[in-house]
C-alpha cells in the first residue's frame, strides 16, 4: 500500500510549451520515492520534454512555458515554480544523457565537479566522496589507480557510469535517464541496468527508454505516453502483461512506435 510518505514528486495538471507547441498535455502523475518509475511511448510523444521538466532544463531557453506543479516532498516546494532557483534545482535533480558527456577533465575532478562548484575544496572531504561516487556507480574498482587520467580515456560504458558517479556526488534527490543506453553495446547495457536497480535502494529514479524490454526489467512503474499525455500508468507488470488502454497494449506488443 503506498502512503503519502512514498511520494517523491507529485505532477499536477502539468502542461508544457515550446513556443506555440503544446507539447505536454495535462500530465498527473505521482513518482514513488526510491523506486524506478519508467516512461516509454513512440518518438516524439514528449518523453525527453517530461523528463527535463524535474531538473528545470527548459528554462534554458525563452519562450519555453510551464504550467501546473510538481511538487518534491518531503520539502513540499513545487519545482517548477519561478520563485524556485533552476541552479540549485539541478544539484538536486541530476540528469544522464543519451550519450555519455564527461568534461573533459580527468576521472576524479569530473566527480568533483558539483562538490567544488558548491565550494566544497577540502581534499579529505572531495577523496571520501570521489570514491564513495564512483563506488556507488560500481566504477571505482576499474578506474581506481588512474583516477587523474582524463575521462575521455575510458570506454563508453565507463564514461556512462562516471556521468552517473558525477550524479552521485551531490546526493541527488532524484537521478533521472534519458534513454541512458542507447549508445551502448549490450554488455555495457546490462551494467547500467544492474546498476540502476541498485541504486534504487537510495535515490528515486525516473528513466526514459524507447526499449520495453528494459523498462520491463529495470521498472517499477511504467507511465506510457502519446501525443503529450500519459496514456496509462501503472505497475510495470501490468502495464506489460495487462494494459488496461487499447493504444497501451497496441505499442507494447509492437503494433506501432
Ligand atoms: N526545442 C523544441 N522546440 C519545439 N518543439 C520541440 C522542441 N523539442 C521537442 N519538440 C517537440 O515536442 C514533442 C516531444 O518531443 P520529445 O520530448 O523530444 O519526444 P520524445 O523524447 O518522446 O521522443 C515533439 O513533437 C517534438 O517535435
Ligand atoms: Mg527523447
Amino acid at each position: 500500500m503506498t502512503t503519502t510518505d512514498d511520494i517523491k514528486a507529485q505532477v499536477k495538471n502539468l502542461n508544457f510549451y515550446y513556443g506555440d507547441v503544446h507539447a505536454l498535455k495535462n500530465i498527473n502523475l505521482s513518482i514513488e520515492r526510491r523506486k524506478v518509475t519508467a516512461l516509454i511511448g513512440p518518438s516524439g510523444c514528449g518523453k525527453t520534454t517530461f523528463l527535463r521538466c524535474f531538473n528545470r532544463m527548459h528554462d534554458l531557453y525563452p519562450n519555453n512555458k510551464y504550467e501546473g506543479e510538481i511538487i518534491l516532498f518531503p520539502d513540499n516546494i513545487n519545482i517548477i515554480s519561478p520563485a524556485i532557483d533552476p541552479i540549485e534545482i539541478r544539484m538536486q535533480i541530476s540528469m544522464v544523457f543519451q550519450k555519455p558527456n564527461p568534461f573533459p577533465k580527468s576521472i576524479y575532478e569530473n566527480v568533483a565537479y558539483g562538490l567544488r562548484v558548491r565550494g566544497i575544496n577540502k581534499r579529505q572531504i572531495l577523496d571520501e566522496k570521489v570514491e564513495k561516487s564512483l563506488r556507488g556507480a560500481a566504477l571505482w574498482d576499474e578506474v581506481k589507480d588512474r583516477l587523474h587520467n582524463l575521462a575521455f580515456d575510458l570506454s563508453g560504458g565507463q564514461q556512462q557510469r562516471l556521468c552517473i558517479a558525477r550524479a552521485l556526488a551531490t546526493d541527488p534527490r532524484i537521478l533521472l535517464f534519458d534513454e541512458p543506453t542507447s549508445a551502448l553495446d549490450p554488455t555495457a547495457t546490462s551494467k547500467i541496468e544492474e546498476l540502476i536497480i541498485e541504486l534504487k535502494t537510495e535515490v528515486t529514479i525516473i528513466i526514459v527508454t524507447h526499449n520495453m524490454q528494459q523498462a520491463a526489467r529495470v521498472s517499477d512503474y511504467t507511465a506510457f505516453m502519446y501525443l503529450g499525455e500519459i496514456i496509462e500508468f501503472g505497475k510495470t507488470d501490468k502495464i506489460f502483461t495487462a494494459p488496461s488502454n487499447k493504444l497501451t497494449e497496441e505499442y507494447i506488443t509492437g503494433r506501432f512506435g
